[in-house]
């Protein structure tokens, strides 16, 4: 006997039909926004993710050097291929380029709540529009995927961050780019350690300001409007080439701000400064979708994503702004579940057709095949067997309609039809067998 892999899972029919359900929604979405779908390859050059996506990633790659001696990874995330198909065509593509996918990603992670070795994952991303407009429209298709599912403000939180402002923040206070990397990726771990851990992870850059800065950067984490930011922020930086970077930077959330109030998403987001997100490559307005708990946000994050505009240019093609997010299905479909918004799983065909024996199951498979041509779900015994089996099948299947071809029926040029709730019988001609049935079901 044999087991699937640890953090792998297999779709019966019940779980794949549960995955369709969040696949159509999440494809009729992103189509309503103009997004065009694209795909790519499962399995990258390792190279592509070393530096690109940052350590973390890079810690958890499934990679391996195939028979050429190649090496490669299984795909963690979609980023960097999208950034490289765009690239490649970053001249002739028709901007913005607003593209999605849907698609499998592995990540040898410890498998949890939340958090599984394969992943499937809707990726929505505008390339070539720089300013906050694709920023605003990708969190409002997100929130509007989120509402497509059922769930509301009082479900999940988009908590909206930037690292740009951030770094204008580091800067201000004299951080170099690199030790503001290095901070950043302290405080995007703040929330999941305790606080002295954060401190003594902060001391290599800030020394024995660490404490003190903490306690700084939790007041921020803890601003939720721009009034507030804005206040906070006065001065920060005085007339020095970051403060006014920074001052500058307020009026860019104005604008994102302004955009999610118009396109009616404005409840669902919230500024919050606590999110930086992991990945290397992003660089400003960034966000995460969390359930919300009592007061804050539990669990894994539902969705993460942000600007990366530099990523297409570090691959080596022209530089080419892009925003985008990734939506998974484990934390959405635990939560869905969790609050009943998933489709009770529904398998019954329409019709199920009752074969006589010799000449009759003959004409009753030509009858199923036409029935099918027709559009109906149709299921019959795939044996030979006596007519008391198969009604009982037919019981069992959850057809709506038998439809009977016995022998005298068939030598009639006739079929039955039995509607299986009421038991009522009407014999039709095979002509219009399918014009009976079309008025029955509707
Ligand atoms: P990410 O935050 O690494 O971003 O992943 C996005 C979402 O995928 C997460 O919020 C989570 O729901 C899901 N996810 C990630 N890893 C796992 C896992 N091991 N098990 C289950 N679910 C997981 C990215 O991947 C970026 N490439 C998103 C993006 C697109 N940014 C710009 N464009």
């Amino acid at each position: 006997m044999f087991e699937s892999l640890p953090g792998f899972r297999e779709f019966y029919p019940s779980e794949c039909s549960r995955r369709n359900h969040l696949f159509q929604v999440w494809r009729r979405t992103a189509v309503s926004f103009g997004f065009q779908e694209y795909d790519a390859p499962l399995l990258e050059p390792l190279e592509l993710y070393v530096e690109k996506s940052g350590a973390e990633i890079v810690d958890q790659l499934f990679n391996f050097r195939d028979k050429g001696g190649r090496e490669v990874a299984m795909r963690p995330e979609l980023t960097p291929s999208l950034a490289r198909m765009a690239g490649a065509r970053a001249n002739s593509l028709k901007r913005p380029v607003k593209w999605y996918c849907i698609g499998e990603n592995f990540r040898y992670e410890k498998p949890q709540k939340g958090r599984l070795r394969s992943h499937y994952q809707l990726n929505c991303d505008i390339l070539g529009e720089a300013g906050p407009g694709a920023d605003a429209e990708l969190i409002a298709l997100l929130v509007a995927v989120l509402r497509a599912l059922g769930l509301g403000a009082d479900d999940v939180v988009v908590r909206l961050s930037d690292r740009t402002l951030w770094m204008h923040y580091l800067a201000a206070m004299g951080l170099d780019a690199a030790s503001a990397g290095g901070v950043l990726g302290v405080i995007d771990k703040m929330e999941r350690q305790g606080r002295d851990e954060t401190i003594r992870k902060l001391e290599p850059w800030l020394g024995a300001e660490a404490s003190d800065f903490l306690i700084r950067v939790e007041a921020l984490a803890r601003i939720r409007d721009l009034g507030a930011l804005r206040s906070q922020l006065s001065g920060h930086g005085g007339n020095s080439e970051a403060g006014v970077l920074l001052e500058g930077r307020l009026a860019e959330w104005e604008v994102l701000l302004a955009s999610l109030e118009a396109l009616g998403v404005a409840d669902m987001v919230r500024l919050d400064l606590g999110v930086v997100r992991g990945l290397a490559y992003y660089t400003g307005f960034v966000f995460e979708v969390f359930e919300r708990g009592e007061g804050e946000t539990r669990g894994r994050a539902v969705a993460g994503g942000g600007r990366y505009d530099h990523l297409v240019e570090k691959l080596g093609y022209p530089a080419l702004p892009a925003v985008g997010f990734g939506l998974g299905d484990v934390v959405l479909s635990d939560l869905l579940d969790e609050k009943g918004l998933l489709p009770a799983y529904v398998s019954m065909p329409d019709v199920y057709v009752v074969a006589g024996p010799g000449d009759a199951r003959a004409a009753a498979l030509r009858g199923a095949t036409a029935l099918r041509e027709a559009g109906y779900r149709v299921e019959y015994a795939l044996r030979d067997t006596g007519f008391g089996r198969q009604f009982r099948f037919a019981g069992g299947s959850g057809a709506r309609f038998a439809v009977i071809f016995g022998e005298e029926e068939v030598r009639l040029g006739a079929a039955k039809i039995r509607d299986m709730q009421s038991g009522a019988e009407e014999v039709v001609p095979v002509g219009r067998m399918l014009e009976v049935l079309g008025e029955r079901l509707g």
